[in-house]
């Protein structure tokens, strides 16, 4: 009783000072008070993040030579000012690519003002079978720590992704989530795969030749380990601010021993931070067994998941999964997705609440904006919200995580 009445005098207290801060505000300052001006804004709204904010996303968006433009749409279709993106162009695309992409995002007004997106200017190798893959992507971590102090997930995407849902329905849904949990799809049934992937030895020659080469195998095969438990899954991740502080910063000893081990290994990301979060005590019950992607796969399944098309749309839109992939480049279920589900008109930005001008062909919505720490859900949120909801309900019976 005593508390509520506390907490009551608090609100009221907090409203009388807002009150006069507002008049203050129009008596005073009201010529200087930008308040009054919102459709000619072009500088930014503060960004606020921490738990009374909608959580914020840091994207590491990968390709290779020729992505340049599909790498720029994807990058608009996530784009959200509170988030965080790093953009990389892997050692087989020429700089001239780099800069033609650093000059698309340069481009959009929303960027140059909130300054949330780079360009990897110095690649890395990316040998898709070998361990040059996982090396970029634990420097992609790295950098996003770096940069940001405030995002609270680090999402994974190629240039072959496509989002299903926009930024304002994942914030929404993902601000009632515990922001220390981590979505990696996992097993330890192995399989044909500990035959095929994790026993035989192999060298990424990508990690000390400067040209690009296929990896090669040794021709013995070592034992399973002991002294850890290996896990694979997708290699697809939304991993926790916490837990990559803990993989980059290695203050235990574990996520460098096993990245030691895991060199050798054909497809390590698919493998990495599964072994990893399931064989560290204090991280294996933030592991929740999905990877919120969209895939079909050819039977029996080759190496990537099949191209979807136009006759994918209506069961990708209903699966309640964030991203899909693989798309060819400007297939048109894309553009089906532009319009119907994140409304976003040909190279602009996925319109969200911040964005405030007024929706015509001739005016991008978000080339002005207002408060941009508001999130507003539309309808394929729903979708979303029990999808997670089942996979978290799964995550709390414990009966699948790291078993
Ligand atoms: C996981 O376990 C640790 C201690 O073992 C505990 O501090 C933490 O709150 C647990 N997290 C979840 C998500 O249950
Ligand atoms: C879409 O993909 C499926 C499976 O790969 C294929 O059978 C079908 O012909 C494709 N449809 C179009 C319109 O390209």
């Amino acid at each position: 009783m005593g508390a509520e009445k506390k907490w009551l005098f608090t609100l009221f207290s907090g409203a009388f000072i807002t009150f006069l801060i507002f008049l203050s505000f129009i008596s005073g300052f009201s010529s200087s008070y930008y308040y009054a001006f919102p459709p000619h804004k072009a500088f930014p709204s503060t960004v606020h993040h921490g738990p009374d904010y909608p959580p914020a996303f840091a994207y590491y968006i990968s390709g290779g030579r020729g992505d340049a433009s599909r790498l720029f749409r994807l990058l608009l279709a996530v784009y959200h000012p509170r988030n965080r993106y790093l953009l990389h162009i892997s050692a087989d695309g020429a700089d001239e690519e780099r800069l033609r992409l650093g000059a698309l995002v340069k481009s959009v007004p929303a960027i140059r003002a909130f300054g949330n997106v780079d360009v990897i200017g110095k690649p890395d190798p990316n040998t898709y079978m070998g361990s040059t893959n996982l090396a970029a992507v634990l420097r992609a971590a790295a950098v996003l720590l770096k940069v940001d102090r405030s995002w609270d997930w680090f999402v994974t995407l190629s240039a072959l992704d496509y989002p299903l849902i926009t930024q304002d329905d994942l914030s929404h849904v993902f601000a009632s989530v515990r922001r220390d949990l981590n979505f990696i799809d996992h097993t330890s049934d192995l399989g044909w795969k500990e035959g095929q992937r994790i026993q035989p030895i192999v060298v990424d020659p990508g990690t000390y030749l400067a040209r690009r080469t296929q990896i090669f195998h040794a021709t013995e095969k070592r034992p399973m380990p002991d002294a850890f438990r290996v896990f694979t899954g997708s290699p697809w991740v939304v991993l926790s601010r916490s837990f990559l502080e803990f993989c980059v910063f290695g203050w235990d000893n574990l996520p460098r021993t096993l990245l030691m081990y895991f060199t050798n290994v054909v497809l390590p990301q698919e493998v990495y931070f599964h072994s990893v979060i399931c064989n560290s005590p204090e991280f294996k019950n933030t592991t929740v067994n999905a990877d919120l992607r969209y895939f079909v796969w050819d039977d029996p399944p080759k190496m990537e998941p099949h191209f979807l098309n136009t006759t994918d749309y209506d069961e990708m839109v209903k699966s309640g999964a964030v991203f899909a992939r693989q798309f060819g480049k400007d297939e048109p279920v894309l553009n089906m997705i532009d319009r119907n589900i994140l409304m976003r008109g040909r190279n602009r930005a996925t319109p969200g609440a911040w964005c405030t001008g007024r929706k015509s062909w001739l005016m991008d919505p978000c080339s002005q904006w207002d408060d941009v720490n508001v999130v507003k859900p539309g309808p394929q949120a729903k979708m979303l919200e029990e999808s997670l909801n089942k996979i978290l309900e799964d995550w709390k019976s414990q009966s699948n995580t790291c078993t």
